[in-house]
Formats: structure tokens, sequence, C-alpha cells
């Protein structure tokens, strides 16, 4: 099974338009390895400078949000064909900042999730374990219950993202081999929903304190197909070294 490397930037409330284009100016003026899928996820607001700039460029764009309905009185939401109608082709769904501190819940990320897919946006959607629950034994049972709302989407449109919320901003990285286990648990569900073939082409990333030092390790593992990546997305050093430890394993893997 071959599944393509795919490398998300999740810049949560980082770079208005201004740094947002001064970044994408110098990721695209770097040399970029071109066996890996490679998307940045800007805050709202800078979407149509980073729509500009990446035509043509074969970078992805994604949102952070998106809301379930198409329009209406949702004051500050945003729906998913006004993201569509900026070439967005793809959105972070139900993110743990989002769940823990917005009040998401494993119902209104599906209900996003779907609406974005009917758009024709890829959705990634986001899940993972505290560390109390990691710690209680729970983390298998917690993924099972995120997991179960996926049911109902399109696996063809679909990227899931294991962050273990003790592992963001925190410097605390899953290890190899915690985030295979994880990884190979949703994959399992997700052949329980989708069956094997379709469930097979779904990328499962792992996000969580994702660094140039410890990308390889991760991604190695034979159910990790790239990262979610929140601080090291942000400067374009760290992220094209990210880039690259993808594109290495995918150019041995090929060879
Ligand atoms: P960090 O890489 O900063 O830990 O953030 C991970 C994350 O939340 C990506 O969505």
């Amino acid at each position: 099974m071959t599944r393509r490397y795919l490398v998300a930037g999740n810049w949560k409330m980082h770079k208005g338009v201004a740094d947002t284009a001064a970044f994408l100016e110098e990721l695209l003026a770097a040399k970029r390895p071109r066996n890996v899928d490679v998307v940045v996820c800007p805050p709202y607001i800078s979407l149509p400078a980073a729509a500009m700039l990446l035509t043509r460029s074969g970078i992805g764009l994604g949102a952070q949000n998106v809301h379930w309905e198409s329009s209406g009185a949702f004051t500050g939401e945003i729906s998913a064909p006004m993201l569509a109608d900026l070439d967005v082709g793809w959105v972070i769904v139900g993110h743990s900042e989002r769940r823990t501190m917005f009040g998401e819940t494993d119902e209104t990320a599906a209900r996003r999730a779907r609406r974005a897919q009917e758009e024709g946006l890829t959705v990634i959607f986001c899940l993972g374990e505290t560390l109390k629950q990691r710690e209680a034994g729970e983390t298998i049972d917690v993924l099972r219950q995120q997991a179960s709302v996926l049911t109902d989407l399109d696996p063809a449109k679909l990227v899931v993202a294991y962050e273990p919320i003790w592992a963001i901003g925190t410097g605390r990285t899953a290890s190899p081999e915690q985030a295979q286990e994880a990884h190979a648990f949703l994959r399992s569900e997700l052949r329980g929903h989708f069956g094997d073939e379709a469930a097979n082409k779904v990328r499962i990333l792992y996000g969580g304190s994702v660094k140039p030092a410890n990308a390889a390790d991760l991604f190695r593992q034979p159910d990790v197909d790239g990262g979610l990546i929140g601080g090291a997305s942000l400067d374009v050093p760290s992220f094209s070294a990210i880039i690259r430890a993808a594109a290495h394993l995918a150019a041995g893997a090929s060879s």
C-alpha cells in the first residue's frame, strides 16, 4: 500500500496577511520535493492572500474550521461554499483546541466535516486523548468513540489526524511506537467503517510536537502517513526540514 506522505501546517492564530505572504514567498522560492503533499492552514483572514500566492504552486490551502450551514445568521462563522470560492481545498475539523476551548463535540465536528466534503473539500479530522485518559488506560476507548462519527463521511476526502492532547504544544511527543499503536487502531476502525480498500487509502497524520528532529522516526511507522504540524510549521526552515524528512522516506520506499 503506497500512501503519499502529507505534511500539513496548522498555523493556529498566527500570521496575518503580511506574515502569510512573507512565509509563502519564502517557501515557494525554496526547492521543494515533489513526492510529498504539502498543505498550509493559515487563519481565515489570510486565506485570500494565500490563495493568490499558491495558485498553481502544487501546495494545498486549508482552513482551520468551517460551519455546517451554507449561510445564515451565524455571527462569526465561515461556510464551506465560502471556502470553496477561494479555492481552499482542505479544512481542519475537530481540533482539540476547538473541542476543549470552544465547545466542539464529536457530533458538531462530524456535521462540519460532512458539509465541507459536500463542497468538495478534503477534511483533516482531528482526534486524540488527554493525558488523564491515557494514564487511565482509556486511549483506545476514546479513539473508538471519536472515530465513530466518521462513518458517514467520504473516505476519499478524509484525512485523520491523531493528536494526543498531551503532546500538543508541550514539546512532549508520542513515541513512534505509541503513535503507531494509535494509528493502527484508527486504521482498523476505518476498515470497519469503509472496508479494507478505502481505509487503506486514508492518510492518518500524527500531530503533537512534530519537529525536524523527530519527524523521520514518526513518519517511518507503517500507519503514520505524515504530520499535522503546529509550532514547527511557522517558520520555513523547520517546516521544510519536516517535508524533506517525509520526502527521504518516500524516496527510500520507492527505490
Ligand atoms: P504542535 O506541533 O505545536 O505541538 O501543534 C500540534 C497541533 O496541534 C497541530 O494541529
